[in-house]
């Protein structure tokens, strides 16, 4: 039925397991991802995170567990999965040569799309880069290029879209928008299921935060519910000191 399609997770994982040679990485994971929520997978450098989101793409198989993506399941329907995702890896998939338009144009006539150039054009204004369509991706900035390749992987409008680690390595100001931008997304229906190493990164972004350690999920909850894991803190009058990222976006501005 098709309300049961509408209320089922965008994304659903259960007991997913893999390892690789003697090496025990997913020891039974276990998550749902709303429709049209941002979820952040928080682990440090070799918790699994990439491990899970290759299999959720079909790019790797689970040894055991099942998942779905939009209702299709991963391992009986990759095909189906494949139509409704799209991936941004950690490391950006710009072609440097090519201008940022025709890194778009690109992509869109290799879907089959009709009228690539318009579907570029609507892209290069929604994620600012509008002005700077006509220059080589290889004189972008960091966030400009990792926008670009956020909109490379929207072509095609996926219902889900899966970013890995979408702003390790930027800057301050990148990294901001970045977080312009999938707000947006969320903002427009997307499904977002990223994974981060940066506490703040999930506290700033996502509605649902799942810690992966382990191998398994250690926990998974909105940021006030993990927040209340731990005691409240004593009430105590303390002058509120600026963070260093309040210091440094006040001194170098913080425009896009
Ligand atoms: N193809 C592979 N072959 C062997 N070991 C791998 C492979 N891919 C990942 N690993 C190992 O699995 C663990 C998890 O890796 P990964 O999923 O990349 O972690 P994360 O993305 O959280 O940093 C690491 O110990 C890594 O070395
Ligand atoms: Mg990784």
């Amino acid at each position: 039925m098709a309300t049961d399609q509408a209320l089922q997770p965008a994304v659903r994982v259960q007991g997913i397991e893999k390892s690789f040679k003697d090496v025990h990485v997913l020891r039974g994971v276990d998550f749902d991802v709303a429709r049209g929520s941002i979820f952040a997978l928080l682990g440090s450098n070799g918790a699994g995170k990439t491990t899970l989101i290759r299999i959720l793409s079909t790019l790797l198989r689970a040894d055991a567990g099942t998942a779905s993506v939009g209702g299709y399941d991963v391992g009986a329907e990759p095909a189906e999965v494949r139509g409704s995702i799209s991936l941004t890896g950690q490391f950006a998939a710009v072609d440097e040569v090519l201008t940022g338009r025709e890194n778009l144009v690109l992509v869109a006539r290799l879907r089959h799309l009709p009228d690539a150039g318009a579907i570029a054009d609507r892209l290069l204004s929604r994620f600012s880069l509008a002005e700077a369509a006509g220059r080589r991706a290889s004189t972008y900035s960091g966030g400009m290029r990792r926008r670009l390749d956020i909109a490379m992987s929207l072509i095609g409008n996926p219902p889900v879209i899966f970013l890995d680690e979408p702003t390790t390595g930027l800057d301050p100001q990148a990294r901001l928008e970045v977080w312009d931008t999938i707000r947006q997304l969320a903002g427009q229906g997307t499904t977002v299921l990223l994974t981060t190493q940066y506490l703040d990164e999930a506290e700033h972004l996502a509605d649902r935060i799942a810690i992966l350690h382990h191998g398994t999920i250690i926990q998974n909850g909105t940021l006030a519910e993990l927040k209340r894991l731990l005691p409240a803190a004593t009430v105590e009058y303390v002058e509120k000191q600026p963070s260093l990222e309040d210091v440094f976006l006040a001194l170098v501005g913080d425009e896009l």
